[in-house]
């Protein structure tokens, strides 16, 4: 009987072939992870050039910054093991590829309104980006409220091997809607996995009045450009500009 029982030793064997397949399924997935993620980020450093680029050209001619602010990020190795996991889908990094449009991720804070609508068309009129998915939650806000233009497009890459075209995820939206998506965000991680139903009624009612506010400011701004515009069309300012060599076309 004595001889029956498996020792230490034996123990050992029948488990690590399993550990061994799992350590080197993780560390097959952390190499090609480490791989990619230097292509979605140079993927983002050519969006946030080029809209970097946008920004200061309408500075320049406008006197107005569109963007109040952008961030960025590469989504993490866990953030794309969980997502394939609860779509279902093999967790390999040739799949996240094929089925994840946001492992780059831009958000774009605009000031107004129409910033976002410039700042995109703009950016689509290039004519090496082209468009994978428009969702529009500001015409189609989302049931809790939450608005913002979601674009993802496909951004030239070049490596040593050649072109390559990759998917960037673009959130544009304006500094009210950003200041709403990110404390509706934080309440929402210390929720329970479904919210209630008055609570979605009560974040919806705030975002109605931040939205009206949001209009309500760009019209501000609007009439305020129509005032500084005619002020800079009296015969003494425009001697002026042009003495100062700011002369405006
Ligand atoms: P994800 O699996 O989250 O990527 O969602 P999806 O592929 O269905 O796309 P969707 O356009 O709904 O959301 C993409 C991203 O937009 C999210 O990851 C969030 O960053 C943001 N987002 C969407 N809905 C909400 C919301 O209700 N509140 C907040 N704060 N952010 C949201
Ligand atoms: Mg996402």
């Amino acid at each position: 009987m004595e001889q029956n029982k498996p020792t230490m030793a034996k123990v050992k064997i029948e488990v690590r072939p399993v550990n061994v397949g799992i350590n080197y399924a993780m560390e097959e997935l952390r190499r090609e992870y480490a791989q990619i993620k230097g292509i979605y980020e140079a993927a983002i450093r050519e969006i946030n050039a080029r809209l970097q680029t946008l920004d200061s050209e309408f500075s320049f001619k406008y006197m107005h910054n569109p963007i109040h602010h952008m961030e960025s990020r590469v989504k993490s190795l866990g953030s794309i093991v969980r997502k394939l996991h609860s779509l279902g889908y093999p967790i390999s990094i040739s799949c996240a590829k094929k089925t994840l449009h946001d492992i780059a991720g831009v958000r774009v804070v605009c000031r107004y309104v129409d910033d976002i609508y410039r700042i995109a068309d703009l950016l689509l009129a290039q004519d090496d980006i082209s468009l994978i998915l428009e969702k529009n939650y500001i015409k189609n806000p989302k049931p809790n409220g939450y608005r913002s233009l979601h674009i993802v497009v496909d951004v030239p890459v070049y490596v040593s091997q050649g072109k390559l075209f990759i998917p960037v995820e673009i959130q544009i939206r304006t500094v009210a809607m950003d200041f709403w998506a990110t404390l509706e965000h934080g309440i929402r991680y210390k929720a329970p996995a479904e919210v209630p139903p008055s609570i979605v009624d009560e974040l919806r009612a705030c975002a109605d009045v931040i939205t009206e506010t949001d209009y309500k400011m760009q019209e501000i701004f609007k009439a305020l450009q129509k005032v500084n515009d005619k002020a800079d069309e009296t015969p003494e300012s425009i001697m002026e500009a042009e003495e100062d060599g700011k002369g405006r076309k």
